[in-house]
């Protein structure tokens, strides 16, 4: 069987703890889906061909049912960002003005400060300014369905940006990098730095998860744990505060400031008379938060991940102070997107692709990029394409 079932389900305690800890998500965790991703090989030999020629006949009515008859130039594209707290988002609102306008549409990008009410009155306002596309990025993947819902309505293709949209028909397909994978490489690049940087284990560490809103964070998280948890398990790694739950870990709203007052308060709860080795962090910008805490706290710098290679944490990469970031660039990603949009606008509806994901109520297309870690050793093959950010690597 070629097909690769990553199954996710989230665990029932995160019910009760979210009720406090999550914050944003408005009590949806208690109907979130369990998430599973299916990627199929896209060439199956013949002994296959039945199993692999499911999803594909799927894809294809998928295809055929969204491809219309396109759309005018100067056509209005709508593009609803989260926020603008982390630089990939500002790359994206920037890139989406830039890269829509030259390609002839009208764009209206806007961002929604994290507030899901903003960002369903902007969706709104995106279906009656006549969009023919409206991107999402959302606050709260499963808190726009029924406004995705009025824009599908409307005869209007709508796209996922970076972040699932959940518990909606109100969906064609997401641009997204492999979030579980994400997890996953941050997980790996922080046993490999603790046994380059901290020496012989077991190693004290601490982890944290990104925004619980995000359908992103959890994936994040989940993946990584796939990569600890046996280490956990078998004694290399220790958690001392023993807080392993997707939902203790996780930072409301991705805010930096929340995640440096957790690290503050364990460091000072569970490390007075112990070193931290590392941590692992969600973000770049939770990484630069736990690592200043760490420092505050007198603690030699432990190993930390990060995401988003975020101009600062670069340096942070070059200088030593943060040990990794993962590479997810925005403009590979907005490309993506406007590939697709053109698709749209000549007819062609959506393209075909091997990767779905259930979004617990249907199976929604993904078009997966890679994400790829980086080091102080890597950073300068990871960026040679990247003039702005090979500047920082001096
Ligand atoms: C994105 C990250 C970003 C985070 C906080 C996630 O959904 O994938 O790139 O750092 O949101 O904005």
């Amino acid at each position: 069987m070629k097909k690769k079932i990553i199954t996710m389900l989230m665990a029932a305690t995160m019910v009760s703890a979210c009720l406090t800890a999550c914050g944003g998500r408005e009590g949806a965790a208690e109907s979130a889906p369990a998430q599973a991703v299916e990627e199929s090989a896209p060439a199956a030999p013949a002994a296959d061909a039945a199993d692999a020629a499911e999803p594909a006949a799927e894809e294809t009515a998928d295809a055929e049912a969204s491809a219309g008859e396109g759309f005018e130039d100067g056509a209005t594209i709508g593009v609803s960002l989260p926020w603008l707290g982390t630089q990939n988002w500002k790359e994206a609102e920037t890139m989406f003005k830039e890269q829509l306008e030259a390609a002839g549409y009208n764009p209206i990008v806007q961002a929604a400060d994290q507030k899901v009410p903003q960002q369903q009155q902007q969706i709104e306002s995106m279906i009656e300014n006549g969009a023919k596309v409206i991107v999402v990025g959302p606050v709260d993947g499963t808190q726009l369905g029924a406004v995705l819902e009025q824009a599908k309505d409307a005869g209007i293709y709508v796209i996922g940006y970076d972040r699932l949209l959940e518990n909606t028909t109100g969906v064609d397909g997401v641009v997204q990098f492999g979030s579980v994978k994400t997890g996953e490489l941050q997980a790996q690049a922080l046993l490999e730095g603790l046994a380059k940087v901290k020496g012989e284990g077991p190693y004290n560490i601490e982890l944290f998860g990104g925004g619980p809103a995000d359908p992103n964070a959890p994936n994040f998280f989940n993946g990584a744990m796939s990569v600890l948890q046996p280490k956990i398990d078998d004694g290399t790694l220790v958690v001392v505060s023993g807080q392993t739950d997707f939902t203790q870990c996780a930072t409301v709203d991705w805010d930096n400031s929340k995640a440096q007052a957790r690290m503050d308060s364990l460091l000072s709860g569970f490390y007075s008379d112990k070193d931290i080795h590392g941590v692992l962090s969600p973000n770049d910008g939770i990484a630069r938060a736990i690592i200043t805490s760490c420092e505050n706290a007198g603690q030699q710098i432990p190993v930390v991940s990060g995401l988003d290679a975020e101009n600062e944490s670069v340096e942070w990469v070059w200088s030593g102070r943060q040990y990794s970031t993962v590479a997810k660039p925005t403009d590979a990603l907005v490309a993506e997107t406007i590939d697709i949009i053109n698709s749209l606008k000549e007819g062609k509806g959506m393209p075909s692709t091997d990767v779905t994901v259930d979004n617990g109520v249907k199976d929604v297309a993904i078009y997966e990029l890679p994400p790829v870690v980086v080091t102080k050793e890597n950073a300068k093959e990871v960026f040679a394409n990247d003039p702005g950010r090979m500047e920082l690597l001096k």
